[in-house]
């Protein structure tokens, strides 16, 4: 195998990925997981819908092995993709299913990695019934506090020396007001709670996890100027009132072109400024330059060397950056959000089923011309 990526960049920063839990199923998981989809295709077909069949669970864990090993060998930090987010975890009876979570610490511990959470607060993935009373009103404020906290203290009481770092809240600026988002833009935490649910949520967060770090994490802050100034007077009203917050995590699903260097160390730059350490936190590079807001989408592309070869330019120009900024101190961990084409997101968003090359290695699970500029023999 190659030279790992966190040894190659070891005097800078951590570097790390997200794994979804498919990786790490064992036969037990993974028969419950075939039986699971059965009966979902069971269902649909009684409905009268079309369906594909069941995927070849054996063959795609044959063709993924090497997923694994790379999640082994390259990276010294794994943060869970979806499992540790509360719609899995939660149940309606205020207990918490501990078994994913246990299973990435294990793994984390016996490959000598460090373990990232995320995330605690968040508008999606959160199970409905927390919001509701038995009778599907919406519960009050002072019943939904208590649920947050009871969440992020048994937590705590169980990880709190495997977690070194949290996403305590995630996306909680508007993409339209660039204030903090309420209902309109789905955070029923800020309709009930209000505002200060995300001050509440990191000292309830400090108490439980006394030795990581808290992070507060978003999105296009980089090339969204108002975003990025929303999210400043946030931090700056969250500061003043001495709330436990360190760092911010930049997601960083950037593409080939967009944003410019410039206006990515302006960010980091800004909010380095106001004493906090920086975090990539899902860094991923689309070859697609799709423009969000006016919700215009490029068509499936060939992926062609050239492609490759001016991904692998924009990865290398991105890590020069990053080295940039963990020498002045402000940086600390770069974060993949995926390891292998074939599994990211990205395939699926903005556009259903649009295949996408945003990682280092492929749909086969080979290096790409990104990972050989990464790495310096
Ligand atoms: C956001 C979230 C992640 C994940 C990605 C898509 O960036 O923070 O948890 O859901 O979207 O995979």
């Amino acid at each position: 195998m190659y030279k790992s990526l966190c040894e190659e960049y070891n005097s800078y920063f951590n570097v790390g990925a997200a794994l979804c839990s498919f990786f790490l199923m064992n036969e037990n998981d993974i028969n419950s997981y075939i039986e699971n989809i059965n009966s979902y295709l069971l269902q649909i077909k009684n409905n009268n819908k079309k369906i594909k069949g069941a995927p070849n669970i054996e063959k795609l864990r044959n063709d993924t092995i090497e997923v694994l090993n790379y999640a082994k060998h390259h990276f010294n930090v794994i943060v869970p993709e979806n499992d540790a987010k509360m719609q899995y975890l939660y149940l309606p009876n205020g207990e918490i299913d501990f078994t994913w979570p246990d299973k990435y610490v294990e793994f984390a511990k016996m490959n000598n990695q460090k373990l990232r959470w995320h995330t605690l607060v968040w508008h999606n993935q959160v199970p409905e019934w927390i919001f509701h009373n038995d009778n599907n009103t919406y519960c009050s404020k002072i019943e939904l506090e208590k649920r947050l906290r009871n969440y992020i203290s048994t937590l705590g009481a169980r990880y709190k020396n495997d977690i070194y770092s949290i996403d305590v809240v995630n996306e909680c600026i508007s993409d339209n007001f660039f204030c903090v988002r309420n209902g309109a833009e789905k955070s029923k935490w800020f309709d009930i709670i209000g505002k200060d649910y995300i001050q509440k949520a990191f000292f309830w967060t400090k108490e439980a996890f006394p030795n990581s770090n808290l992070v507060i994490n978003d999105y296009s802050l980089e090339s969204n100027i108002n975003k990025r100034n929303g999210m400043y007077r946030l931090l700056k009203e969250l500061l003043v009132a001495k709330t436990p917050i360190d760092t911010i995590g930049l997601q960083m699903h950037v593409s080939i072109n967009n944003p410019l260097i410039s206006e990515i160390e302006e960010t980091i730059k800004m909010f380095g400024d106001l004493g906090l350490k920086i975090i990539i936190s899902e860094l991923d590079v689309s070859i697609y330059e799709d423009n969000h807001e006016e919700k215009i989408f490029e068509p499936e592309k060939v992926i062609t060397s050239e492609l490759l070869t001016k991904q692998a330019a924009r990865y290398y120009e991105l890590f020069e950056c990053f080295k940039k900024y963990a020498k002045e101190g402000i940086l600390t961990d770069v974060i993949f959000w995926g390891i292998t084409d074939r599994f990211s997101w990205r395939n699926n968003f903005p556009i259903k089923n649009r295949k996408d090359a945003p990682l280092l290695f492929d749909r086969k699970g080979n290096p790409k011309p990104a990972f050989f500029k990464l790495i310096k023999e």
